[in-house]
């Protein structure tokens, strides 16, 4: 039993893993009171991953979420408004290249209708998420923006819609659009045109980014967990981007192959690595809205939860029609169900409740703070002791600039 000793739960451990781990609370420790590690700090936080280590992390990562969010979980209602697109992303199961993919565009009457009906479910956040489609044109886009903040007064419209140029983002904002999803997918340039045809460009994703940001959309980054050729060193990018871009949003979630892309045989990301991650980036960013995503529901029966208890404190339901729901297939398998949007919600706020959080129907905007000796963390104090969070959240839009 030489290098072995015991650990506190009875289990057996060689020195070297108690080294280990004891190294990575250490860097948990300094992240949480930092709020950001160097590259190598990064790298060596994802690579000494234990499930011990990710309960460390995610138990932080849920205090830091408590004291910004409470226990709410924001509801977004999710309207996949096509599936045509003009790009040829390796991963993804909607590539222009998948001609067994069955293309299908909404109306602008059919996604406002989706928006009604969510409305008067109670949501108050609608996320329009489509392929890079021409069809979709800043004039139509627009006139669709303005007819649901009409009809749905006191909604926040996000969009994931993909890249657009700058005239495109600024005529949509000044539309009325809160909210832009728009993955890096990974920081690591490198890294990027393995997961991409060449005619994708890195730069022009990141310009949009910070086009977007400049532009005062709430703006939400994000990458994908296992994807093909990723390592510590590209996920250590990733995080050093959040680090530093400062998201108001940001999407993680597993890789899941898709079985007509090129990626087809490639292995899917894990739950517990994506987990992991979401608790860093909750580390990094208190304030971030961080959804549990579909496709961390997709692999793992209970992920969903899984998510929300690592730090995660969004929620996006599908709104989209029943009929075209399986045909936005990013992935294989992707999580659909046939039930109503009013079924989906009700089972939807039964899972949080059932792990101690409560569905919220209002915009929830972030509360992304800066960051300085800990001042923030006093505001946010003083906030907890006036009880409402939320009602200290000015409408429409972030608590700084
Ligand atoms: N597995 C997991 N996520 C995927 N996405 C696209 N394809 C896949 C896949 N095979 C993600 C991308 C994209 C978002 C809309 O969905 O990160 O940005």
């Amino acid at each position: 039993m030489k290098n072995r000793i015991e650990d506190s739960h009875g289990g057996i451990k060689s020195n070297g893993q108690n080294a280990a781990e004891t190294r990575a609370r250490e860097l948990i420790d300094l992240l949480e009171a930092r709020r950001k590690l160097s590259l190598e700090e990064y790298a060596q936080l994802v690579s000494l991953y234990s499930p011990e280590v990710a309960a460390y992390a995610a138990e932080k990562a849920v205090r830091a979420r408590k004291r910004v969010y409470g226990n709410a979980v924001f509801v977004r209602g999710l309207i996949e408004i096509g599936n045509y697109c003009k790009n040829d992303c390796l991963y993804c199961g909607i590539r222009r290249s998948n001609d067994q993919c069955s293309r299908y565009r909404l109306s602008p009457n059919q996604i406002l209708d989706c928006c009604r009906e969510g409305f008067s479910l109670g949501l108050r956040t609608f996320v329009l998420q489509g392929g890079e489609d021409g069809h979709f044109t800043d004039e139509m886009l627009c006139a669709l923006i303005r007819d649901i903040k009409a009809e749905c007064p006191g909604c926040a419209v996000t969009l994931s819609l993909g890249e657009r140029g700058g005239q495109s983002f600024r005529q949509l904002r000044k539309a009325g659009a809160d909210r832009y999803l728009l993955r890096h997918e990974t920081a690591d340039e490198a890294h990027y045109r393995r997961l991409h045809p060449p005619e994708m460009s890195f730069a022009h994703r990141m310009a949009c980014l910070t086009e977007l940001k400049s532009l005062g959309y709430q703006t939400g980054c994000g990458f994908m967990v296992g994807s093909p050729g990723q390592t510590q060193d590209t996920l250590a990018q990733d995080l050093k981007f959040i680090e530093e871009f400062q998201p108001e949003m940001c999407g993680i979630g597993p890789f899941v192959p898709h079985h007509a892309t090129p990626f087809r045989n490639e292995r899917a990301g894990s739950v517990e690595m994506t987990c992991y991650l979401l608790s860093i980036v909750r580390l990094i960013s208190p304030g971030v809205l961080l959804p549990s995503t579909t496709a961390l529901g997709t692999i793992a029966p209970h992920g969903r939860e899984m998510g929300i208890l690592a730090g995660a404190n969004v929620v996006m339901p599908n709104l989209s029609p029943a009929s075209v729901r399986k045909k936005y297939e990013l992935y294989d398998n992707k999580r659909s169900t046939g039930e109503e949007s009013a079924q989906c919600l009700a089972a939807l706020a039964a899972q949080m409740q059932s792990i101690g959080y409560e569905t919220v129907s209002h915009r929830g905007d972030v509360r992304i703070e800066p960051f300085s000796d800990g001042e923030d963390v006093l505001t946010q104090r003083k906030e907890e002791a006036h009880g409402n969070i939320q009602s200290q959240i000015p409408e429409g839009g972030r608590v700084h600039s």
